[in-house]
C-alpha cells in the first residue's frame, strides 16, 4: 500500500546553468552580507575552486575560510568550522564541493542557530530555528545535497552515521554551475554519479513517491544512464558533464521528498565503520539491493531498465525487471568500480552490527519490499 501521496516541496532557490557561481556577487550585495563563511575541503582548495568562488564575493567583505571537511564528515569537523564561524558571527554559509561539504555547512548553520550538539538533532524535525542562510555550490554530479533537506554526519566515537533531516536544513540559493564539476577525478565521478543513480532509482521505487517525484525520478535515471560514462572517460565533455550534473539534481529533488530505501540504509553502517565512500558503497550494494526489490515492483523495474536504455521488445514483464539490475551492473564494471565490499576489508564479523544500524534508517520503512534485519544480512553476505 503506497503511502498517501501528501505534498511535494522544495525551498531551495536553484540557480543552474553554466557559470550559475556569477550569481554569487549579486546574491550578498542584494541581501546586504557582509560576514561570510566558506566552507569546503583539501581536494576544492586543490582543484582551484575555492579561489574560482572568492573572485565572486564583493571586496572589502570579512571572509573566513574552513577547508578541512573530510569524506563522510564528523561531528567534530563541524564543530571545527563552527567555532571559525563565530569567530567571525558569519551572516551566510557559502558551501563548496561535494556532500560532504554542503552537509557540514548545513549541520554548523543549524549548531549557529540552535546550539547543541548535530547528534541532538537525529531524526526528522527536531530543531526549531531555520539555519544560517546557506549557499551551496556543488562541485560533484552525486548527492544533490545542494537541494536535499538532508545532513549526514558521521558519528566516530559510536562508528555510526546520523542524519538529521527537515525543510528548514534546505539551503537558501544553489547555485549548480557544471563548469564547477570538470575537475572531478575519474574515480570520484563515477562514483558520485552512481550515488545520484541510486538516488534516482531508490526514489522511483519509494513507497512515498508520487507522479511528481517519478517524473523527476525517471529523468533523473536516462540522464545519468545516458551520460556517466562519457563524463568519467572525458571529463572535459560538457554536454555530459552539464547533463550529469541536472541528472544529479532532478534525483536530488525526487529523493528529498521520498527518502530511499535498503541501499542507503545499508551504505551508511559501511561508510561509517570501514571509511568506504559513500558513492562506492551504494554502488557495490545497489545490484543486490535491486534483485531482491526487483520481484516485488516489477512493473517500475521494467520502466528502469527502459530508461536505461535497454532493449526490452518481446520480454515478458519479469525479464524486464531482471535487464534494470544487469544494466546497473554493466554501468558500474564499466566505469570501474570495484564489485565486492570485500575489496575495501569490510569485516563479515561485523555484519550484525552493520545490520542492527541499518535497521534504524528511515529508508527501511519505505522500501517497496518489506525488509527486516535477517533480509539485511543476507544482502551484506551477498555483497561481501
Ligand atoms: N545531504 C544529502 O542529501 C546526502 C545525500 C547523499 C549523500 N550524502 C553524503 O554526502 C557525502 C558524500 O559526498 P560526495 O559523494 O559528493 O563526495 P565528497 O564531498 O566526499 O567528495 C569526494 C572527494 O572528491 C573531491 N572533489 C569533489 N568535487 C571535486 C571537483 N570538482 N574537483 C576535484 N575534486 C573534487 C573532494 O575534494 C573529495 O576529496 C557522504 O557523507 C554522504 O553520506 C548526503
Ligand atoms: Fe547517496
Amino acid at each position: 500500500m503506497a503511502f498517501p501521496f501528501a505534498s511535494f516541496k522544495n525551498p531551495t532557490e536553484v540557480i543552474y546553468g553554466f557559470n550559475a557561481v556569477d550569481q554569487l556577487t549579486s546574491i550578498i550585495t542584494q541581501q546586504g552580507f557582509q560576514r561570510i563563511m566558506i566552507i569546503t575541503d583539501p581536494g576544492i582548495l586543490k582543484a582551484g575552486l575555492l579561489e574560482d568562488v572568492k573572485k565572486r564575493i564583493p571586496e572589502g567583505l570579512e571572509v573566513a575560510v574552513y577547508d578541512q571537511v573530510e569524506a563522510n564528515p564528523s561531528i567534530g569537523t563541524c564543530e571545527k568550522a563552527l567555532s571559525v564561524l563565530t569567530g567571525i558571527k558569519a551572516e551566510v554559509i557559502v558551501a563548496v564541493g561535494g556532500g560532504s561539504a554542503i552537509d557540514v555547512a548545513k549541520a554548523v548553520g543549524v549548531l549557529a542557530t540552535n546550539g547543541g550538539n548535530i547528534a541532538e538533532y537525529e531524526g526528522a524535525d527536531k530543531f526549531a530555528q531555520p539555519i544560517l542562510p546557506l549557499i551551496a555550490i556543488p562541485t560533484t554530479a552525486g548527492t544533490a545535497s545542494e537541494v536535499t533537506v538532508f545532513t549526514v554526519i558521521t558519528d566516530t566515537d559510536r562508528e555510526y552515521k546520523l542524519t538529521v533531516a527537515g525543510y528548514k536544513l534546505a539551503p537558501r540559493w544553489a547555485l549548480v554551475d557544471p563548469l564547477m564539476t570538470t575537475t572531478m577525478p575519474k574515480q570520484v565521478t563515477a562514483s558520485t554519479g552512481l550515488d545520484a543513480l541510486v538516488h534516482a532509482i531508490e526514489s522511483y521505487t519509494s513507497q512515498m513517491a508520487s507522479p511528481l517525484s517519478k517524473a523527476l525520478a525517471r529523468e533523473a535515471i536516462r540522464m545519468i544512464s545516458a551520460n556517466l560514462r562519457q563524463a568519467v572517460y572525458n571529463g572535459e565533455n560538457l554536454v555530459a558533464r552539464d547533463n550529469m550534473l541536472m541528472g544529479s539534481l532532478l534525483a536530488g529533488l525526487a529523493f528529498s521528498n521520498t527518502r530511499l530505501g535498503n541501499c542507503h540504509a545499508m551504505s551508511h553502517p559501511v561508510s561509517a565503520m570501514f571509511g568506504v565512500p559513500h558513492g562506492v558503497a551504494n554502488s557495490i550494494l545497489m545490484p543486490h539491493i535491486m534483485e531482491f526489490n526487483a520481484l516485488s515492483v516489477p512493473e517500475l523495474f521494467a520502466d528502469i531498465a527502459a530508461d536505461m536504455g535497454e532493449v526490452l521488445e518481446n520480454l515478458t514483464l519479469i525479464e524486464k525487471a531482471w535487464k534494470a539490475v544487469e544494466s546497473f551492473k554493466k554501468l558500474s564494471l564499466d566505469v570501474g568500480i570495484p564489485q565486492r565490499l570485500s575489496d575495501f576489508k569490510v569485516a563479515s564479523s561485523r555484519i550484525e552490527e552493520m545490520a542492527r544500524d541499518a535497521m534504524k534508517s528511515g529508508n527501511i520503512a519505505v522500501n517497496p519490499r518489506k525488509t527486516q534485519i535477517e533480509d539485511i544480512i543476507q544482502l551484506y553476505e551477498r555483497a561481501m
